[in-house]
Parts: C-alpha cells; sequence; structure tokens
C-alpha cells in the first residue's frame, strides 16, 4: 500500500477515498499550516502528498523525498511549488484547473463591484454611527455599467470575468501571452498591448500567473500609466504587483481604488499600509471559496493523486511525465 501525507484536515469522503489506495497520514488543523519539520519528515516516507497553497515546496525539502511520485496541489496556482526541482526527480506536479473558474471570477466581480461603489467603506460607515442624512455627493463612487475592464491574462478565468462584464455593457480589453481567438470571436474582447490596456481601462483586473516574468507586473511605471479614477483588482498572486507602489498609488490619488484578495505575504501583516486604506477592499486569499468549489478542488486533487501513486498519468500533470508513466 501507498504511503500519503495530506497537508491541512480535509472531509471525510476525500480522505476515504484516498485511503481505498494508500494509508493516510494528516496534518489535522484547519487554521494552522503544518510545520515545515513535519512536512520534511512526512515527505521522507511518502508516496504521494496532496497540499496546498500555503505550503512552500522548495528544492531543499524534497532531498530526503525518494520515493515521492506526486505532489498534488489543491490549487490552480502552484508557484508554491520548484517544479523544476520536482522534475528533476521525477515527481509529478499536479493542480485543479477548470473547477474554480466561475466561483474566482463571481469574486473577482464582487472585489470590481465593491470597490467601485465603496461597500465595504460603506457599511462601515453606517455601522459606525456616521450616517445622519442622505446627502448628494455622499460615498458617491464610480460607474461600472459602460464602463471599459482591462483583462491581465486571457485564460479561463479572465474568459469568466469577461463573461461577466459583458452583461454590464462593458467594453473589455485584455492582454495576454497570446491572443485568445476565440474569446475574440464570443466575448468581443479585445486585444491591446499592455501600456494601452493600462492607460484605457476603468478596472484592471490581474488574472496572470505568478511566474518569474510575471513579478512586480504592475510596478511605479504601469500604475503611473493608470487613469486616475481606475481600480486595480488582484485575485492572481500577490507577487504580481508590487504593494509599494500601489501604496504610493493610492495615497497620491493616483489610481482611485484597489480590491486585492492576495499578497506578497500571506496572512498579509495587520499592520501593512495597504490595509490602513479605506479605498482598499483587502480579502484574505477567498477566490475559489465557496463550498461547492472547494469540494470540487479536493475532490480533482484526491483523483490526481491516486492516478499519480497507480502509475496512471493524471488529468491536470503541469511538469512532463516520467518516462515510466502511461
Ligand atoms: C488557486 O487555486 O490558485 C487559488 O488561488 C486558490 O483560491
Amino acid at each position: 500500500m501507498y504511503s500519503v501525507f495530506i497537508t491541512r484536515s480535509l472531509p471525510d469522503p476525500i480522505v476515504e477515498k484516498i485511503e481505498q489506495v494508500a494509508k493516510v497520514s494528516m496534518w489535522e488543523e484547519e487554521e494552522v499550516p503544518v510545520p515545515q519539520e513535519r512536512l520534511e519528515k512526512e515527505l521522507e516516507q511518502a508516496d504521494g502528498i496532496l497540499c496546498l497553497l500555503t505550503e512552500t515546496i522548495e528544492e531543499k525539502l524534497l532531498l530526503g523525498a525518494d520515493r515521492l511520485k506526486i505532489i498534488s496541489n489543491m490549487a490552480v496556482g502552484y508557484n508554491n511549488i520548484d517544479v523544476a526541482a520536482a522534475s528533476k526527480k521525477g515527481i509529478m506536479v499536479t493542480n485543479t484547473p477548470g473547477v474554480l473558474t466561475e466561483t474566482t471570477a463571481d469574486l473577482t466581480f464582487a472585489l470590481l463591484m465593491a470597490t467601485a461603489r465603496r461597500i465595504v467603506e460603506s457599511s462601515t460607515y453606517l455601522k459606525n454611527g456616521k450616517w445622519q442624512t442622505w446627502s448628494p455627493f455622499q460615498l458617491t463612487g464610480q460607474d461600472v455599467y459602460g464602463t471599459t475592464l482591462g483583462i491581465i491574462g486571457m485564460g479561463r478565468i479572465g474568459e469568466a470575468v469577461a463573461r461577466r462584464a459583458v452583461g454590464f455593457g462593458m467594453n473589455i480589453l485584455y492582454n495576454n501571452r497570446s491572443r485568445n481567438m476565440e474569446a475574440e470571436k464570443q466575448l468581443g474582447v479585445i486585444y491591446t498591448d499592455f501600456e494601452t490596456l493600462l492607460r484605457q481601462s476603468d478596472f484592471v483586473c490581474v488574472l496572470t500567473p505568478y511566474t518569474p516574468e510575471t513579478r512586480n507586473l504592475i510596478d511605479r511605471e504601469q500604475l503611473s500609466w493608470m487613469k486616475k479614477t481606475a481600480t486595480l483588482i488582484n485575485t492572481s498572486r500577490g507577487g504580481v504587483v508590487n504593494e509599494d507602489a500601489l501604496y504610493e498609488a493610492l495615497v497620491g490619488h493616483k489610481i482611485w481604488a484597489a480590491g486585492l484578495d492576495v499578497f506578497e505575504e500571506e496572512p498579509v501583516p495587520l499592520n501593512h499600509p495597504l490595509l490602513s486604506l479605506p479605498q482598499v477592499v483587502a480579502l484574505p486569499h477567498i477566490g475559489s471559496a465557496s463550498i461547492q468549489t472547494r469540494m470540487r478542488m479536493a475532490e480533482l486533487a484526491a483523483a490526481n493523486l491516486i492516478d499519480g501513486l497507480q502509475g496512471k498519468k493524471p488529468k491536470h500533470l503541469v511538469n512532463p511525465a516520467p518516462s515510466n508513466i502511461e
């Protein structure tokens, strides 16, 4: 029987499924990540692990992982794993694309609406007893209907956000590594260069994967191209946006607002300057956090893991399959 380590408490049906083929050891906590030492120890004896984006799996952690066949990440992003180091050891790495697309697009759009119409700020205003009267320009925000949305990264989630934006009568620009002709045809999205997108958009959604090439993709210069009335939404990874530059742009009123579901350091420290700004809506990385979607992600991560253990090519392999895999 195989040995599997699950790095966070998952629902019984998921664990039972894996137990049909493997002996399972699990970090039972829900709110505390597994300590690195425990992870390192488990990796020495595991044939497979099911992990989360909170686990940083670097080359040195894999040194003793001589039995490990598969790292199944319960996320679509896998920047937490050194894929090259895993590949060198013949370890498969998998992710969970597709099943979280619509849920993450919903949250992206929720952030867009919340920042445009100052939803969180307005609710806090009311709850803090500040609402004295209705007033013509009290808590006024920006229109969403009929404005221009710029999507950076026109993959599955980008397309799903664009579908929502069509319903709001938005003009949609996008930038991507390559043109998405299908999205252009189906959704009427328009490909533009990066600078034009930033200069013309009223809302910019960052949906590109986090790679060495996209680190600080949105930096001081890029923020300076944006309209004063524009909003930046990031539901990808914190490192794609330079947070110091974003803070400066917001404080200097160079852009209107920001909606952030992700941060360079997570959990974001409470004294982070961005959290002090009323025009920032900050969320604790909940893009895919619906009950149904998290179940689907766990099921898919389990299916990938089981395939890999059994020597089958998992459906969502992100690195080349080792030569002994069908
Ligand atoms: C992912 O799957 O990469 C998301 O960030 C998790 O919500």
